[in-house]
Formats: C-alpha cells, sequence, structure tokens
C-alpha cells in the first residue's frame, strides 16, 4: 500500500485524513509537536501501518532523512489562523512557510505532494465578485500571505502537486476547532443563546472537514488526472451570508436569538461567491450539507465542554 507522510496529521484536518487513511489501508506517518490535543491520534495507535513521530517539522534533517520514503506528501503543519500568526509572527513565517521551502527544495520525481492553502485572499476590496481560480488572491494577514507565498512555491518548484484553495472549514473533528466561523456560531448559540452579527450579509463558502478528507482521497486516487494544477475546494450550496447560516442555526436551535448591530464594521472583510467547478468536473463535489454539520455540531458542544477549543 502507499505511503503517505502528513505533517500536522494530529490537527483539525490532519487527524480526520488520518483516520481515514488507515481505515482505507494506507501506511500512514504523522509529524506533529501535538501543539493542541494530546489525545487527536489516540485512536490510531492501534494501527501497525501508523506511525507518529513528535517532532517539530521545521528540522530540515528531519526531512531529508523521511522523503524519499514516501509516495504522498500532505504538509498541514502551520499557524493556521490570522490572530495566531500575528501573535507569533516568526514561527508562522518559519513554519508555514519556510516548511513548504524545504520542503520544495527537497522534494523528488517520487513525491507527490498535495497542498492546501486558504481562499480567505479572495473578494477583498471586489465586492459581489463571483471567483474562480484564476481571480487575483490578495490576502491581507500574514497567515494568509504565509499560505499564499507557500502555494506559489509549489507550483514553481514542485514536479508533481495538487493545490486545493479551501473554503472555511466546518464540523467535528478528533481535534477540535471551535474559532471557524460555523463551528463558533454555532458554540456561541448554545453558550448564549444570542448571535450578533456585524455585516450579515457578508457572504462565504463553507466545507464540511469529512469533504475535505475526501476530496484529499479522491486526489490520491485520480492524481494524474488532476495534477499540476491549484482547484478551489467548498461545498458549492453553501456559498452563503452570515445572516442565512445564523437563520440556519436558528431552525435547530430554535431559543436562538439573532441581533443585527449596524454601522460596526467586521475585521474580516471576506465577502464572495466562489466557484467551485473546476474540481466538480474532475469528478468530485463536496456533499455534506451544512444542515448535517450543524446538528453534529449541536450535540458536540451540547455533551462534551472539552470539545471548545481555540488556537490562540
Ligand atoms: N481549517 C481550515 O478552515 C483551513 C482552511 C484552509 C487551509 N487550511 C490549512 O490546512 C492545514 C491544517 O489546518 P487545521 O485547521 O487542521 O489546523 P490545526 O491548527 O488544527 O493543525 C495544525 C497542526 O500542526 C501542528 N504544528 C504546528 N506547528 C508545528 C511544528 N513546527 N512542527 C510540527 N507540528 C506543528 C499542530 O500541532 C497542529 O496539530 C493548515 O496548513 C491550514 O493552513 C485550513
Amino acid at each position: 500500500m502507499q505511503k503517505v507522510l502528513i505533517t500536522g496529521g494530529a490537527g483539525y484536518i490532519g487527524s480526520m485524513l488520518s483516520t481515514k487513511l488507515l481505515d482505507l489501508g494506507y501506511h500512514v506517518t504523522v509529524i506533529d509537536l501535538l501543539k493542541y490535543d494530546k489525545g487527536s491520534l489516540n485512536h490510531l495507535y492501534f494501527y501497525k501501518n501508523f506511525e507518529l513521530i513528535r517532532e517539530d517539522v521545521r528540522k530540515k534533517d528531519l526531512i531529508k532523512k523521511l522523503i524519499r520514503k514516501f509516495d504522498f506528501i500532505i504538509p498541514l503543519a502551520a499557524l493556521v489562523g490570522a490572530p495566531l500568526c500575528q501573535k507569533f509572527k516568526n514561527d508562522a513565517i518559519s513554519t508555514n512557510f519556510g516548511t513548504i521551502k524545504t520542503l520544495c527544495k527537497l522534494a523528488t520525481k517520487k513525491n507527490k505532494i498535495i497542498y492546501l492553502t486558504t481562499n480567505s485572499g479572495y473578494g477583498i476590496g471586489e465586492k459581489n465578485k463571483f471567483c474562480d481560480e484564476n481571480s487575483p488572491l490578495n490576502p491581507i494577514s500574514l497567515y494568509g500571505r504565509t499560505k499564499c507565498d507557500g502555494e506559489d512555491l509549489v507550483r514553481l518548484k514542485v514536479k508533481n502537486y495538487v493545490c486545493f484553495r479551501l473554503a472555511t472549514v466546518f464540523g467535528h473533528s478528533y481535534r477540535m476547532r471551535s474559532d471557524l466561523l460555523v463551528n463558533n456560531f454555532v458554540y456561541t448559540a448554545l453558550k448564549k443563546k444570542k448571535l450578533t452579527l456585524f455585516e450579515p450579509h457578508f457572504r462565504r463558502n463553507f466545507i464540511h472537514v469529512r469533504d475535505v478528507a475526501n476530496a484529499i482521497i479522491f486526489t490520491m486516487k485520480n492524481f494524474n488526472k488532476l495534477k499540476n494544477n491549484v482547484y478551489n475546494l467548498g461545498l458549492s450550496s453553501a456559498n452563503i451570508s452570515k445572516i442565512i447560516l445564523a437563520k440556519k442555526i436558528k431552525k435547530h436551535y430554535k431559543k436562538l436569538k439573532i441581533q443585527i448591530v449596524k454601522n460596526r464594521k467586521d475585521p474580516d472583510k471576506r465577502d464572495y461567491f466562489v466557484s467551485n467547478k473546476k474540481i466538480e468536473k474532475k469528478g468530485f463535489k463536496a456533499n455534506i450539507s451544512l444542515d448535517e454539520g450543524i446538528s453534529e455540531l449541536i450535540q458536540v458542544f451540547k455533551n462534551d465542554k472539552n470539545k471548545v477549543v481555540n488556537n490562540y
């Protein structure tokens, strides 16, 4: 079976992806410092074809020693999100960009790299824009810039790659993030019974964390068909505004009150529709709905207080 290296494999996306890959019989090696949830991979130590290397992915010698063994490399290790990167600027640059630079230098033709970045730079300053992969990415945060620079480098230097520009991810994973918009709205709705919205008509695209893992597995199985390209990755039916999202949550949680605050700006300037047609034409379509995710999240936050975790 093919061998997969996932850096940051204990994280929100990585722990879901590692689980699904092991279920399918792949050999999975994770490099992760376990910065957040120390138990997100506990259910995987059982597998003989699983290994955790609890190390800093910035160690070049470690990557050099390992890289030749792997068919697929999925570099997820990063400081994720604008506030965290703003707080730890040097670590953000060395982790999010530095490690991709090392990987690009060391990767051989054998290594197939699947790189994820954020689509959060789309639409900034271009109101009402429908974005496809040719739309310019103009990230305003250090986080967005390190991720976009990483994508540029992968596209320039790597022989075999696929890049995904992700919508905002939602849903439960083994390492939880409650800072992501849908997750945060559901958590706040349950805790305060009230959601306060600024600029409620700002739109975004969303995708369930299981669909992200499914897209990566689809890519591994159809690599030659997809390779050396960049794709938007989101749920096409979930190009919606914050107010529509809040109303969807209210349908599941009737006690919720939605309050709109006028004359107050949302510091997150995102407001755009994203086209996911390019990846859909290749045969992958995200299909886990927001309703399924909201109903799942309500159960998680109601029953497990340990699942409320932020990065900062
Ligand atoms: N979740 C999203 O909405 C989203 C959207 C677009 C792109 N992405 C990208 O997907 C990737 C994973 O995101 P996530 O949401 O799973 O984040 P996460 O914070 O849950 O996971 C990151 C993981 O990286 C590990 N890590 C950080 N620095 C490390 C280091 N120096 N050495 C070893 N391990 C280290 C952490 O311990 C953590 O387990 C990131 O590259 C992120 O930019 C995520």
